[in-house]
């Protein structure tokens, strides 16, 4: 094997909340340590992000999706062009592209496993405006030995902490559990921000609840509370990944119905979701197998302080609450490191899923390369 050197790495992410395409120019190390140099949230032109929402809602054509696998990657070319304009081209592009689709059940037709996802950014467009080789499509090399293909980040996760949960907060919440007493595994543990991202639009016209302002003007409807609580996502079995497929419009609307009537209880009540969802998870999978005292938090909700006060009320007393932040990694650009990292291992070709997380038969090397 190549010997590893310390190689700069653009790492290039977009999550379910469709927020901004996350850029990082990151030096990667051989211990697997990852300094960021600087990142910067790319916010998609607004065209192109509606029709992102609604290939999210299935409404657009294969037409549409070929033309927008093109211009996301355009979109990602660009994100990775100001940093290269500031830094001069890295050695190495790492891009996760844009999820418009997961689908992480065993279903089969005529006994062939329809378990797949797509995330568009054609990586061709990327390498070619930007002339930089890229590797991409992590996701693809799991699923086809039996995996979910998510989480990926928790790779990175068990690398960078210790003895600790790792609570992603994005538009879905997924946690890394790293303990000395197991392997570590980690899961999706439901929604973070996607349906109070969703009411926030709806009802306040803004495009998510800054800083929690809203959601601490209102009340927990404890009622509507409990009900949202008994879906059924929220008690399978680790592993297990979900996305906007389940917890979509259709799916938001359909709660809607039972709603409380005053808007910012609503933003209220989904913000405690979110938190009690991942405390519950933690009651049921994570504290009867692990002992724990930390939890590690990043990811947008990260910032949203009723979201970080619900959630210290929800968690038993001993528990440490942080953020990555804590640890100098910042919470808005930790997804796009983990990318420079796994990019970074794919290149070396070293093996960068973890089947415990993932549910995939055997270790494997993720990711296509495009020169
Ligand atoms: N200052 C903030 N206050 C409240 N919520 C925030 C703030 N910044 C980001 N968020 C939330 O985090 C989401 C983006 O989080 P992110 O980690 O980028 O998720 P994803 O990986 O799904 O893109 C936003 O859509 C918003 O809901
Ligand atoms: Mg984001």
């Amino acid at each position: 094997m190549e010997e590893k050197e310390t190689k700069k790495v653009i790492g290039l992410m977009s999550g379910t909340s469709c927020d901004s395409i996350d850029a990082g120019l990151c030096e990667v190390n051989p211990d697997m340590s990852v300094k960021l140099i600087q990142g910067i949230n790319y916010s998609y032109p607004e065209h192109i992000r509606t029709k992102l929402f609604a290939a999210f809602r299935g409404d657009i054509s294969i037409k549409e999706l070929c033309q927008l696998n093109f211009a996301v990657g355009k979109c990602f070319a660009n994100a990775a062009n100001l940093l290269i304009e500031e830094f001069g081209k890295p050695d190495l592009i790492s891009s996760h592209g844009q999820t418009v689709y997961h689908y992480p059940y065993d279903e089969k037709l005529d006994n062939i496993s329809l378990k797949s996802t797509l995330q568009i950014g054609d990586s061709s467009v990327i390498a070619k405006s930007t002339g930089c080789a890229v590797i991409s499509n992590f996701r693809e090399a799991d699923i086809a030995l039996g995996g979910q293909g998510a989480p990926l980040v928790c790779f990175a996760d068990e690398k960078w902490f210790k003895n600790s949960l790792v609570q992603n907060i994005g538009g879905i919440s997924n946690v890394t559990v790293i303990s000395d007493d197991c392997e570590t595994f980690g899961f999706d543990t439901g929604c973070g921000n996607i349906m109070i991202d969703y009411c926030t639009q709806k009802f306040f016209g803004q495009k998510y609840d800054k800083d929690g302002e809203i959601s601490a003007s209102g009340n927990i409807c404890e009622s509507w509370l409990d009900c949202l609580l008994q879906d059924e996502y929220y008690f399978l079995e680790p592993p297990k990944t979900t996305g906007r497929e389940y917890f979509s419009y259709k799916y938001i609307e359909n709660i809607l119905k039972t709603a409380p009537a005053e808007p910012a209880d609503i933003i209220t009540t989904l913000t405690a979701l979110s938190a009690k969802t991942i405390a519950q998870a933690y009651e049921r999978f994570v504290y009867p197998y692990v002992h724990t005292d930390t939890v590690i938090i990043g990811g947008g909700g990260a910032y949203n302080k009723t979201m970080m006060k619900f959630l210290r009320s929800y968690l038993p007393r001993r528990i440490e609450l942080k953020t990555h932040e804590d640890y100098g990694i910042s919470n808005n650009f930790k997804e796009v490191m983990a990318f420079a990292l796994l990019g970074y291992c794919s290149y070396y070709g070293i093996p960068d899923n973890i089947p415990s997380c993932t549910g995939a038969k055997k270790r494997t090397v993720l990711g296509k390369i495009t020169c």
